[in-house]
């Protein structure tokens, strides 16, 4: 049964998205899209570490076209790790996005799929990481942004700058559980689209894992949209961070 009001969630995110140049222009930082999966539960895996697969075909293949519709793409080294993703365009017509990985500490293993992709991967770690896997790193293809820290992590709004700076108008963010906790907690994204796939996991819950950010209360989201793809139910709403 389709959902009322149904809205396709990628043509809004295509119409939002026209406004991202000027968005950067305006708060020197890429309009960021926060994009996850979860269960019926909010969980987003099955254990920390552990890939498990819950969007159906159709909802994949909007995730693709989202990737295809923003300039970069971020993730976490623990969904590196644990999913060894290759955050290119597949299931959709429409150019690659820019690959960030955020890595304070430089474990981004060197088998990585990202570093067989056409684009190679930028990874954001900090002062003071080993300069011998950075060197590694960059011999292997991928370019390396070394930041000040924040409590030992990446500082995600000094990135952000940084991708402002480099020309980068729209980044969608596609967890795992601490990247989206530290960009809630952060207040540093515009938008979320949010796939709810139709089942209960008891795993991974991504506001459980507010890791070092600090305990800031999470938004509502405003401007809602939903709609109905095979058995997942797909979000798209804005955070109100003044309400
Ligand atoms: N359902 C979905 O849509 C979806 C999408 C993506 C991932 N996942 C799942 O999520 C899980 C991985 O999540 P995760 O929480 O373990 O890892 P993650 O969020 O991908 O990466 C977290 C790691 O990034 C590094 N980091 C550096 N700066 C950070 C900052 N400012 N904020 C947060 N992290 C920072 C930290 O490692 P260092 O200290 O070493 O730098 C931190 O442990 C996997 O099981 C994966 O399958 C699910």
């Amino acid at each position: 049964m389709a959902v009322e009001n149904e809205i396709p969630i990628l043509d809004q995110v295509g119409e939002c998205l026209r406004a991202a140049p000027a968005h950067r222009r305006r708060t020197d930082r890429p309009f960021v899209t926060l994009s996850y999966a979860q269960s019926l539960d909010g969980s987003i895996a099955d254990r920390p570490g552990r890939p498990l697969a819950l969007s159906g075909p159709q909802a994949m293949a909007m995730t693709h076209g989202l990737r295809a519709s923003h300039e970069a793409i971020l993730v976490g080294i623990g969904t590196v790790l644990a999913d060894n993703p290759r955050l290119n365009v597949r299931l959709a017509a429409g150019p690659d996005p820019q690959p960030v990985v955020v890595d304070s500490r430089l474990r981004f293993p060197p088998y990585a799929n990202l570093l067989k992709n056409r684009r190679s991967p930028l990874i954001a770690t900090n002062e003071g990481a080993d300069a011998e896997r950075q060197q590694a790193l960059e011999a292997a293809g991928a370019r390396v942004l070394v930041l000040p820290g924040s409590n030992g992590w990446v500082d995600l709004a000094g990135l952000l700058r940084h991708l402002g700076l480099i020309g980068i108008n729209s980044l969608m963010v596609e967890g795992g559980a601490q990247i989206i906790a530290s960009f809630l907690s952060s207040r540093l994204v515009d938008q979320v689209v949010l796939t709810i796939a139709p089942l209960l996991v008891g795993g991974l819950r991504v506001v459980d894992h507010l890791g070092h950010s600090s305990r800031r209360r999470l938004p509502r989201l405003k401007h809602l949209s939903y709609q109905q793809l095979g058995d997942d139910l797909v979000l798209r709403g804005e955070p109100d961070w003044d309400g």
